[in-house]
């Protein structure tokens, strides 16, 4: 690839942006951005079934949500994971959804059974990466997994008797994605070593590295039949390269924030990427001309995927709702004050106030009908016993444990940290160091929790 070539289709999709961008200021239209809530939590990934009928979000609520399209209704919630819920993967024939999270597992569900309201669904799980999950990728037979591990493997799972088959190890550093090739026989990944590597699925070998970025490659697809390698990156890169290096490499827009998300329309070829400042770019693959940029939300886009027919995007980050925008002419920007985010209020705080949006709220709310969020409601907290509300499902850990909350506790959990007061709890590892701010947060809690009730 020669450098200048480079620098010129670079030019060329900027001033296309730039075109674009002008135009959509006069013929600007009020388009509806529509919400759809069902987590209590951020939300971190994306997943659309291949025929196009179901939605999957993962969420940092330890569950996963199934969709119906095209109205986008709540189908299924689907719980087990232990920590946050990073991706989700349907298989080719739409039968199996597989998730992974920060739990460094795998679950197998069948859609059959979620979609069967008297059942609860019993996914398998897969054992054996020693870090989270981020990405996960059938083959195109549908015969093997790939999950991508911040534990610098690639693990491949034969999807029959869901067993692991093998490790993929080489990446110097987290593994962010990986796709298998059309004939399956072979596997791209990338990560945060900066490399683009390709594998032998067969024998495990790594056969070459096709990049090397320079930085963390955080988001990839690989379209065969168009010739294209396209990738995010954290430097802000959006570039798309030909796999068979017949063509020079395309740098989408030239400065910006960490790529966090990408998606290819298969049908149409549009790639749509997503960043850490919710800026939202969609190309077209073919001519490198930019299609939509705008910005869709103050906070990251984590995860984003063109609807079936393209007039439609669907995208998550901070909030706990996934958002549709219609593709019509000149999207506008997003208009979205931090104001209006949950888990990020913006008025003044009071010290303890601001320990709890900051480091609580997020998995819990103070209010016992909100039942959505990762960790059980603290209503009522002071003098209840450890792991005592009905409906939530406790790990073993915080069922069992003889604790009752109260100041002097909940102190101890957090200067001490859950794994050492309620050791093998799935409650995260962390702690608050400054004794005045632990002060704060209970004296807070305290008011904000209620008076003691069994819930
Ligand atoms: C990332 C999610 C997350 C964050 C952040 C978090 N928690 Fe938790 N918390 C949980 C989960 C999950 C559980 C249940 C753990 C289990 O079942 O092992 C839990 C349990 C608890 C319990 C025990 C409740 C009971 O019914 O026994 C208390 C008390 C608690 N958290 C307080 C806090 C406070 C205070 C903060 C902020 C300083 C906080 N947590 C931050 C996820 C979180």
């Amino acid at each position: 690839m020669s450098t200048a070539a480079t620098h010129r289709h670079a030019k060329r999709a900027v001033l296309r942006g730039t075109l674009v961008a002008a135009w959509m200021v006069i013929v600007a239209h009020a388009h509806a951005f529509e919400q759809h809530t069902a987590h209590g939590g951020p939300i971190k990934g994306l997943a659309l079934s291949p025929d196009g009928r179901w939605l999957v979000s993962t969420s940092f609520d330890y569950t996963a949500v199934l969709w119906s399209l095209p109205a986008l209704d709540e189908r299924r919630r689907l719980v087990g994971h232990e920590a946050a819920v990073n991706a989700a993967a349907f298989s080719p024939d739409g039968q199996l959804l597989a998730t992974a999270g920060d739990d460094a597992r795998i679950r197998i569900w069948r859609l059959a059974e979620l979609l069967d309201d008297r059942r609860e669904p019993e996914p398998r799980v897969l054992d054996g990466h020693t870090a989270k999950v981020v990405h996960l990728a059938f083959s195109p037979d549908g015969m093997t997994l790939a999950s991508s591990s911040w534990d610098h493997r690639i693990g491949l799972w034969s999807v029959p008797d869901l067993r692991l088959r093998t490790f993929l190890v080489g990446h110097d550093g987290p593994v962010n994605v990986s796709q298998f090739s059309d004939d399956g026989a072979s596997l791209y990944s990338a990560g945060a070593d900066g490399h683009i590597r390709l594998w032998s699925v067969i024998d495990g070998r790594q056969l070459t590295s096709l990049t090397n970025h320079g930085w963390g490659i955080t988001v990839m697809a690989v379209d065969e039949a168009r010739d294209l390698l396209v990738y995010g990156a954290s430097d802000g890169a959006m570039r798309s390269r030909s796999l068979s290096g017949t063509r020079p490499a395309v740098d989408y827009v030239v400065e910006g924030k960490p790529v966090l998300a990408l998606n290819e329309d298969r049908a149409t070829g549009q790639l749509a990427f997503g960043s850490s400042d919710g800026r939202v770019v969609i190309v077209d693959s073919a001519t490198a001309g930019i299609v939509h940029d705008f910005h869709a939300t103050s906070g990251p886009v984590w995860a984003l995927t063109q609807l079936p027919g393209a007039a439609s995007l669907v995208f998550a980050g901070l909030d706990d709702h996934i958002t549709r925008i219609p593709l019509g002419d000149g999207v506008q920007d997003a208009d979205d004050p931090a104001s209006a985010r949950r888990f990020h209020p913006v008025r003044k705080l009071s010290n303890g106030e601001r320990q709890f949006a900051r480091k609580c709220s997020i998995c819990h709310s103070l209010d016992s009908s909100d039942r959505r969020r990762a960790g059980p409601s603290l209503r009522g907290i002071f003098g209840r016993r450890a792991g005592s509300i009905d409906d939530y499902p406790y790990s073993p850990a915080l069922a069992h444990a003889d604790v009752v909350w109260d100041e002097q506790t909940i102190d101890a959990l957090f200067r001490d940290g859950p794994q050492v007061v309620t050791p093998g709890s799935k409650m995260p590892l962390q702690r608050i160091t400054d004794s005045r701010d632990r002060h704060d947060l209970i004296e807070f809690l305290k008011t904000a929790t209620g008076t003691p009730t069994t819930n």
